[in-house]
């Protein structure tokens, strides 16, 4: 970051002194007023919940324009990446700064191939979850558990440690994912196969059993692999904050990364791909295309605690590019699949376009993100609704990990500790308990 020329000064109504405050510019995107010895300075804190007008972080990951609604990982815009490169390139790419070239590539997949199998303790430790837990829970655990196994990599100030870990856990989420998915099935786990792609070990694991193998059709591990690209990185979103605060404390990388997963879990953030789904589906139970009017009157009743899922962003107030990818896998995904004329897909259409059109969301700039259309492509695949956010947190543990390593790497990093406005009880004695 550069020193800008621009001082930002803090004045006060009631006659303290003005405190002059450095400015900061990134790259692109907004400057940065350098608060941090502003305690020291005048013995206040600032008040943001929610991280409204905060920069937690300086970051050379991923850069989103919410206005323009540009998403770029390292530079690349995600339309390039999603049409030219797969997710072991995009791995590559968030993990080290650059595209790998074709040898690269090779090294890297070879590398997070070596790690697929999980520990053959682990199925143990799944047997002590009930079969309908939710994949979430499953996950929150299993993910935990990785540091109980893997000792030689849990020092987070070790960089091989880190390094090591990286490749454990985007090997490994596929396996695990799979596992928690044939454990509330009842069916056998599935070992992962090292001579398929990234998005078809997976699927396979998924859908094949010992008994009959499952051939995987192209437009559907392209449309995986899509998924992945898409939700692996999205600057300092809930959970990747969760997981540079967890990890700021020095705790190993498996345990940083399972607090990631926990903060997922919410239908604010990737549970929400679950909620739209099953928001659709309640549509279609009441009367499909003509209940809409109805269920978007219910939205804009602020009363009713309803919202319109898969809608709306904190850093999106335009469509969220990759809606639009993911509207356009959907497409093909049913196209290929005989399915163009999905009821679903059709009631996600026409919601989609009754709600650009009101008042309610265009003064809101409310749009479609990306999980709108992601529950669709994902139950077209054949996923249960109740996994897709377990497949969210797979593609974002890339993500979660170099944003870790690179927070590590940061000599400014320090361990997050947020500060508070105290608005309870000043100090006061204890009454004893006979006269309370
Ligand atoms: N349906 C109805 N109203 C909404 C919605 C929605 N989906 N999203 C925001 N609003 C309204 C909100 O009520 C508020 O109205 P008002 O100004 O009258 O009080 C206004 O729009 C601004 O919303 P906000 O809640 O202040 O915005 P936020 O930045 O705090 O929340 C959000 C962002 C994503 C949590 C929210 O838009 C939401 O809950 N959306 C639905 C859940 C969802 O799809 N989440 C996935 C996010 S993308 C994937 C990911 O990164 O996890």
């Amino acid at each position: 970051m550069k020193l800008s020329d621009t001082k930002a000064t803090l004045s006060f109504s009631n006659g303290s002194p003005n405190v002059d405050l450095p400015v900061y510019q990134g790259s692109v995107g907004p400057d940065v007023i350098d608060i941090r010895k502003l305690y020291a300075q005048t013995g206040m804190f600032t008040y943001d919940p929610g991280f409204m007008s905060t920069a937690a972080c300086q970051s050379a990951i991923t850069f989103i324009d919410g206005d323009k609604g540009e998403l770029l990982y390292r530079g690349y815009p995600i339309e390039q990446l999603a049409t030219q490169c797969d997710f072991m390139e995009t791995c590559h790419l968030l993990l080290y700064g650059e595209l790998p070239n074709a040898e690269g590539k090779q090294k890297f997949s070879r590398n997070v191939t070596m790690h697929t199998m999980v520990n053959e303790q682990m199925q143990f430790f799944l047997r002590g979850f009930r079969r309908d837990a939710h994949p979430m829970a499953i996950m929150t655990g299993l993910v935990g558990a990785l540091s109980a196994f893997y000792h030689d990599s849990t020092d987070i100030n070790n960089p091989e440690h880190r390094e090591v870990a990286a490749i454990r856990l985007i090997a490994k989420m596929p396996t695990l994912v799979a596992m928690a998915y044939k454990y509330s099935a009842g069916q056998p786990y599935m070992y992962p196969q090292n001579d398929l792609s990234y998005a078809g070990n997976f699927m396979r694991m998924m859908f094949a059993t010992p008994c009959e193998e499952y051939q995987p059709i192209e437009v559907l591990v392209r449309a995986m692999d899509r998924i992945f690209i898409l939700h692996a990185d999205h600057e300092q979103n809930a959970s990747t904050s969760t997981v540079r605060l967890c990890g700021s404390s020095g705790t190993n990388p498996f345990a940083a990364i399972a607090a990631g997963v926990a903060c997922l879990w919410g239908p604010a953030h990737g549970g929400a791909n679950e909620a739209c789904l099953n928001m659709l589906y309640d549509i279609q139970r009441q009367g499909g295309v003509d209940k809409i009017g109805e269920f978007i009157k219910q939205v804009k009743d602020k009363n009713s605690g309803v919202k319109l899922m898969g809608f709306g962003h904190r850093v999106y107030k335009n469509y969220d590019p990759r809606a639009k990818l993911m509207q356009e896998t959907c497409k093909e995904v049913l196209d290929n699949l005989g399915l163009h004329n999905d009821p679903l897909f059709k009631l996600a259409m026409a919601l989609e376009k009754i709600a650009l059109e009101d008042e309610y969301f265009v003064s809101r700039k409310l749009y479609p993100n990306v999980d709108y259309y992601s529950g669709i492509v994902q139950r077209a695949i054949g996923i249960p609704v109740s996994l897709f956010t377990a497949i969210f947190a797979l593609a974002r543990t890339v993500g979660w990990i170099a944003q870790l390593n690179e927070m590590i790497g940061d000599p400014e990093y320090k361990i997050g500790r947020p500060r508070q406005l105290f608005t309870g009880s000043t100090k006061r004695d204890i009454v004893p308990i006979s006269k309370r």
